[in-house]
């Protein structure tokens, strides 16, 4: 408690009565947490009650801008000890400075929290987090949190916006990017590794910052993908699919929690109880805090829901929110609430309570200091290890989805054309909230991975051809001129950074601009045509995957990008990402996503398309790409599914095996995959669940035995009277490749 002791009267008083106190006041507790509790104790009894308000306060310092209003009063509320947190600072002599007003200008000299949107890397950028959960590597994804917690850290950052772990259906939505695709395992699985990412084992270690469950909840479903619109779900749907990596997320010791801008079924989430008392903290036993998102307390007057923003304060603070994120609403009303008797005292010291153990728990009030190191955090960025791991993880998650007549890899001596308005690009490539990761002049484009790979630029000609959006075609002629010397066209094409990601919704998924057109004037050279995309969403893709020879899905791939993309076309890496989404054929298709209920009349994908199925009449119900759906440039032949038995009691364990072996050329990764069927249930159930995948390494002619093991719970669902609990009765189980190319066993739950 060095650096405030000596500045702080009140403080001293504070660790006086902390050290004097019976440290073992509850016997049961850990030293540490017996330690903890007394020092809070201590603190909050003689905190005013503005202190405590001030505890609640969070602004944006507007040095990265992430929400429509900024407050620039914010060092004032600071210095009247009116604010517990900052955001958008991002380095370590700004968190240094403004922690040097909270440690030495204020009464009690409690430290700020300072937070930051850490998504997917802070200065090494690492693919978009829809790019990650692609990989199927939960040690590489939890290895990519860790670094850029690491980074964070190390530039006076303690607490991470992220993960963001709402499941998401409609690619329209354009913060699908941000989160972990549609599946409800898949996600909980990426979840947990995330939060082991940034939070590791010790909060007090200078590299960890904490984690934030967001957006809680449902976010990801707003009607039509239109970012921030209401949200109309059966509880049943919400705690089957869109709760549990939230649940995930709590169980693996996040934080904290973030609300979201959405309603639930009319009741805004930062003023919903239901969801944040009695789902959140009774239910589940949520020890963290909640923070709102970006003056989403506000905003619950435009919602309809308070008449202004005393009863908005009041609202949140009674469901459940901890923190306020920029709207300044605790701030302004809860005194004049308090005054009011509409909210108690004690509600809000148990607000503020919840705050201080977490930076109790960093060990802000051991050295306010600690993670503000100039050195280390020069030290920290950019290092090699980083950035390689960076390009593995970009490498992991690139999904190849056509590779007709194995055109991929190319052969070095290929002579080919780079064509596309992303070839030379070092911008978007890092994708959107890319924190301090450094754009042009630091990411390597696709141009300069090719370069370094083919030891000079003899080999490649170039054009750009179009932009990415726009009409201009003037540059087609000369993009035609440049395809027709080579022998074949590698195009780099895609959306641009910032049309995925927040308030990035889109009506149309074609890629944007002219570039399907330039696409159709270099199909006429006759020339093979490679189509790298970068985009942060499934995209629909009938016209390119009817022409494109071989289509690679790059995700926005971070950093090292262009290296990652260059070694996958030349075969130094074998592709082997799976999508975490489906990609539907148009539009018209969304929301589409694998594990569908049936209907009463079912679309027969195998079977004669008759008129009264649950169809469309102009296009099929498969998607284009399904869930799960990832080509390697070898191929993997599955046989021999075993289930050790035909029928199981409940405390039964299931234990299934598959046989994988690689029968192509390649050393190849394969992700395995294995769903369920319950055929039955008090409530329908979906036609397939993922609940188990293994993703893994075999040389050319390699087999290997794959085992699984399942328990009963992981048949469970919502029953008729909302019990999570398995059923007895008849279940398929698949193994296979993609959610549709599956072996199929049988089995009885008795
Ligand atoms: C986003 C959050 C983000 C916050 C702070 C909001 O607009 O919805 O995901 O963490 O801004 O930047």
């Amino acid at each position: 408690m060095k650096n405030i002791k000596n500045k702080l009267p009140l403080l001293i008083f504070v660790l006086l009565a902390m050290w004097s106190c019976n440290t073992t006041k509850n016997k049961s507790q850990k030293p540490y947490e017996a330690k903890m509790e007394t020092f809070l104790d201590s603190l909050i009894q003689v905190m005013t009650l503005d202190e405590k308000i001030g505890q609640t306060v969070l602004f944006s310092a507007g040095w990265d801008v992430t929400g429509p209003t900024l407050d620039k009063n914010y060092v004032a509320y600071l210095k009247g000890g009116m604010l517990g947190a900052l955001f958008n600072v991002n380095s370590a002599k700004g968190s240094r400075a403004f922690q040097k007003i909270a440690v030495e200008e204020t009464r009690l000299g409690i430290p700020l929290l300072f937070g930051y949107d850490v998504i997917h890397g802070y200065k090494t950028i690492f693919p978009i987090s829809l790019g990650e959960a692609a990989s199927w590597d939960l040690d590489l994804i939890q290895k990519s949190a860790r670094i850029s917690a690491t980074e964070a850290s190390a530039a006076g950052i303690h607490w991470t916006y992220a993960p963001m772990v709402d499941i998401a259906r409609d690619p329209r939505w354009g913060r699908v990017s941000e989160g972990s695709g549609e599946d409800v395992y898949l996600g909980s699985e990426i979840a947990i590794a995330r939060v082991k990412g940034f939070q590791g084992d010790d909060l007090a270690a200078t590299n960890t910052i904490l984690a934030c469950a967001k957006h809680f909840a449902a976010y990801g479903a707003a009607i039509a993908g239109r970012d921030y619109n209401s949200v109309d779900i059966s509880e049943r749907e919400l705690r089957t699919t869109y709760l549990p990596p939230f649940k995930a997320a709590l169980d693996a010791g996040v934080a904290t929690f973030m609300t979201s801008f959405n309603e639930i079924n009319g009741i805004p989430s930062s003023g919903n109880k239901f969801l944040l008392t009695d789902i959140l903290r009774n239910e589940w036993g949520f020890k963290g805090f909640v923070v709102t998102d970006y003056t989403s307390i506000n905003e619950m007057i435009p919602h309809g829901f308070s008449k202004n923003e005393k009863q908005a304060g009041e609202q949140a603070l009674k469901a459940g929110v901890d923190m306020d994120m920029q709207g300044g609403v605790y701030l302004r009303n809860l005194k004049i609430l308090i005054n009011e008797g509409k909210v108690s005292e004690k509600e809000i010291t148990q607000s503020a309570r919840r705050i201080l153990e977490m930076k109790y728990r960093l060990g802000l009030f051991d050295d306010p200091y600690k993670y503000c190191d100039e050195q280390r955090e020069k030290d920290t960025q950019y290092k090699l290890e980083f950035l390689n791991a960076a390009k593995d993880m970009a490498q992991k998650s690139m999904v190849l989805l056509k590779n007709n007549k194995q055109i991929l890899p190319l052969q070095k001596n290929n002579k080919i054309a780079l064509i596309g308005p992303l070839v030379k690009d070092e911008h978007h490539i890092i994708g959107s909230w890319a924190a301090q990761g450094d754009r042009d002049g630091k990411a390597v484009s696709v141009y300069e991975g090719f370069e370094s790979i083919l030891g000079g630029i003899k080999n490649i000609n170039y054009a750009k051809g179009c932009a990415v959006i726009g009409n201009d075609k003037s540059g087609f002629a000369q993009a035609v001129r440049v395809a027709k010397q080579a022998d074949m066209v590698v195009m780099v094409m895609g959306e641009l950074e910032d049309m995925s990601g927040e308030a990035a919704s889109r009506s149309n998924l074609d890629l944007p601009g002219v570039q399907k057109e330039l696409i159709a004037e270099i199909k006429k050279t006759g020339k093979p045509i490679v189509l790298v995309l970068m985009n942060g969403r499934p995209l629909t893709l009938e016209y390119e995957d009817m022409v494109a020879d071989a289509i690679l899905e790059a995700w926005w791939p971070g950093t090292m990008g262009g290296s990652a993309i260059a070694s996958i076309i030349y075969g130094n890496q074998n592709p082997s990402g799976k999508l975490p989404m489906t990609f539907p054929r148009n539009v018209g298709q969304i929301p589409i996503y694998y594990n569908v209920k049936n209907t009463g009349r079912p679309y027969d994908i195998n079977g004669s398309e008759q008129k009264y199925r649950s169809r469309y009449i102009d296009v099929s119900n498969t998607p284009l790409y399904p869930f799960g759906y990832g080509l390697s440039y070898t191929t993997f032949k599955y046989a021999n599914l075993i289930i050790d038995k035909k029928e199981y009691n409940f405390s039964d364990t299931i234990n299934v095996s598959v046989t994988l072996t690689n029968t192509g050329i390649y050393e190849g990764e394969e992700v395995v995959q294995l769903y369920i069927q319950d055929l039955v249930g008090s409530v329908t159930r979906p036609i397939k669940e993922l609940k188990r995948f293994k993703k893994l390494m075999l040389k050319p002619n390699e087999s290997q035995k794959i085992a699984f093991t399942l328990n009963v719970k992981d048949l469970a669902f919502y029953t008729e009277n909302m019990k999570f609990k398995a059923e007895p009765g008849a279940f398929k189980l698949f193994v296979g490749t993609n959610s549709q190319d599956l072996l199929q066993a049988d089995f009885i739950l008795k």
